[in-house]
C-alpha cells in the first residue's frame, strides 16, 4: 500500500515537471510559395509563461527577427506592406506564433528557426526547431545559351548549347520552331546540348529552348541554324494547259530553296534557243507568301498573260546562290477550254452549286404548309 502511495506521488511529480517544460509542437512542414506572395511559419508552444520569450531567427545569417510579438530586425515597408509581422494565436494550452514574411524575395529561401528563450536555463537547452522556406523563382535564360543565328556548312558539327535558372532548376527542353522532328529522332529532346553531327541541309530552321520548372512563365531563347546548300528547285505542277487567245492567262509556279536565298530566274524554249522572260506587259514574276512551305523555301510564279500560239512551250526556272544552280522545267500547253481558278466559267459554277440549298428552303416550306393545312382540317 505505501509503495503503490509513492509511486502515485512520484508519477504525479515527473507529470508535473512535464507539464511545467515549456515546449514546441506540432510537425514544421516545408513553406513553399511563390515571389511576392506571403509565407506563414508557426511556431505552437506550450506551457509557456511571463518569464519565457518565443524567438524567430533566420538560420543561415543568425538573425533574430522577432521576439514574441516584436520585430526586432529592420522592417522595411514594401509596397506598403511591412516584411515582417508576428501573429499570436492561442487555443486552449497552445500558443501559435505565427512569423508572416509579405512579399517574398528569392533571398528569404532558406532554414528559420524559432526557439524558447528560458531565463533561468542554458540557451544550449532552449526548445527549438527549425523551418524551411522554399521561395519559386520563375526561369530565366543564362546569358552563355546559343541564340540567335547560327551557319554551318553540311557535315559540319553543331553544338546548341542551354542553360537556365530558377527555382526548382529548371528542365531544359529543344523542340523546332515548325514541330518537325530533331536529329534525334524525337520532336523533343531534354537536355542542355543539343547535337547536330553531321549538319544536314533538313536541319535547317528554328530551334527553340524551354527551360520550364512549373513556375509559369517558362523561358524561351530562339537559335537559326542556317546551312550552305546549293539551290533545289521543284515545279509545283510540271504541265500546264490554257486555251488560246481568249485574253486567258497561265500559272506557272515553282518552289525553290537553297541557302544563302538564291536568286531566280524565268526563262522559255523558243525556235531561237533559250531565251530570259522578264517582267513585262507579257510576264509577271512575283514571289508568294506561304505557310506551308519550309524555312528557306520560296514560292515562285510565272503569269503568262493573254496565252497565244507561241506562248506554249517549255519554261524553265533556274535558281542560283553562290554554292549552286539547280533548274526545274514546266510545260504550257494548249486546252480548248479556259484552265484554273480564274476562268469566267468559275463563277457560273458556283452559282450552280447553290441551288440545292434553295431547293431543300422550298421542300421545308413546302412541307410546313402542307403539315399547317392538315392540321387545320
Ligand atoms: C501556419 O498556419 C496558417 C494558419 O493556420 C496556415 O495557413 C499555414 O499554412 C501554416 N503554415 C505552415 C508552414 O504550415
Ligand atoms: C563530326 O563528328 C563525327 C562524330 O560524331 C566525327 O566522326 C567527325 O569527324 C566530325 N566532323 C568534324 C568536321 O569535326
Ligand atoms: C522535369 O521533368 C520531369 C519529367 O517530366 C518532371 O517529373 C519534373 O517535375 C520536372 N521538373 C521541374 C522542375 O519541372
Ligand atoms: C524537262 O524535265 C524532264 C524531267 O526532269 C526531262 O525529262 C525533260 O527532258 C526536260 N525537258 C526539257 C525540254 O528540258
Amino acid at each position: 500500500m505505501k509503495a503503490i502511495y509513492l509511486l502515485f506521488i512520484l508519477w504525479t511529480g515527473l507529470v508535473g515537471v512535464a507539464c511545467l517544460r515549456p515546449e514546441i509542437v506540432g510537425d514544421f512542414l516545408v513553406e513553399v510559395k511563390a515571389l511576392r506572395q506571403t509565407a506563414y511559419l508557426n511556431c505552437t508552444v506550450i506551457n509557456i509563461d511571463s518569464t519565457t520569450q518565443v524567438v524567430w531567427e533566420q538560420r543561415s545569417s543568425a538573425l533574430v527577427i522577432s521576439q514574441d510579438k516584436k520585430i526586432l530586425t529592420q522592417n522595411l515597408k514594401i509596397d506598403g506592406k511591412r516584411k515582417y509581422e508576428v501573429e499570436i494565436r492561442r487555443q486552449g494550452a497552445r500558443t501559435t506564433f505565427m512569423l508572416m514574411i509579405n512579399r517574398l524575395q528569392e533571398e528569404d529561401s532558406g532554414n528559420y528557426q524559432c526557439y524558447i528563450q528560458m531565463q533561468a536555463t542554458a540557451a544550449v537547452e532552449w526548445p527549438k526547431k527549425m523551418q524551411k522556406v522554399v521561395v519559386l523563382v520563375p526561369p530565366s535564360m543564362d546569358n552563355t545559351v546559343t541564340a540567335g543565328t547560327m551557319e554551318a556548312h553540311e557535315g559540319d558539327n553543331i553544338t546548341m548549347i542551354c542553360d537556365g535558372s530558377g527555382i526548382p532548376m529548371p528542365n531544359i527542353t529543344w523542340t523546332k520552331e515548325d514541330g518537325s522532328k530533331l536529329p534525334t529522332g524525337h520532336s523533343l529532346f531534354r537536355g542542355r546540348r543539343l547535337v547536330l553531327a553531321p549538319v544536314t541541309r533538313d536541319m535547317a530552321g528554328t530551334y527553340v529552348c524551354t527551360a520550364d520548372n512549373n513556375v509559369a512563365p517558362p523561358a524561351y531563347t530562339k537559335s537559326e541554324l542556317a546551312v550552305f546548300s546549293p539551290p533545289i528547285t521543284r515545279e509545283v505542277m510540271d504541265s500546264v494547259g490554257q486555251a488560246q487567245n481568249r485574253q486567258f492567262s497561265a500559272i506557272l509556279e515553282c518552289v525553290i530553296s537553297g541557302y544563302p536565298a538564291p536568286s531566280l530566274s524565268w526563262s522559255r524554249l523558243t525556235n531561237n534557243g533559250v531565251e530570259e522572260v522578264r517582267d513585262n506587259e507579257k510576264y509577271t514574276i512575283s514571289k508568294q507568301q506561304s505557310k506551308v512551305l519550309k524555312t528557306s523555301e520560296f514560292w515562285y510564279t510565272l503569269r503568262v498573260k493573254n496565252v497565244q500560239a507561241n506562248d506554249f512551250t517549255v519554261y524553265y526556272c533556274v535558281a542560283k546562290n553562290r554554292i549552286g544552280t539547280s533548274m526545274s522545267n514546266i510545260t504550257l500547253f494548249e486546252t480548248v477550254e479556259c484552265q484554273g481558278a480564274a476562268c469566267p466559267s468559275m463563277t457560273k459554277g458556283v452559282g450552280v452549286k447553290s441551288s440545292p440549298s434553295l431547293f431543300v428552303i422550298c421542300a421545308l416550306v413546302l412541307l410546313q404548309t402542307t403539315m399547317f393545312t392538315i392540321y387545320l382540317t
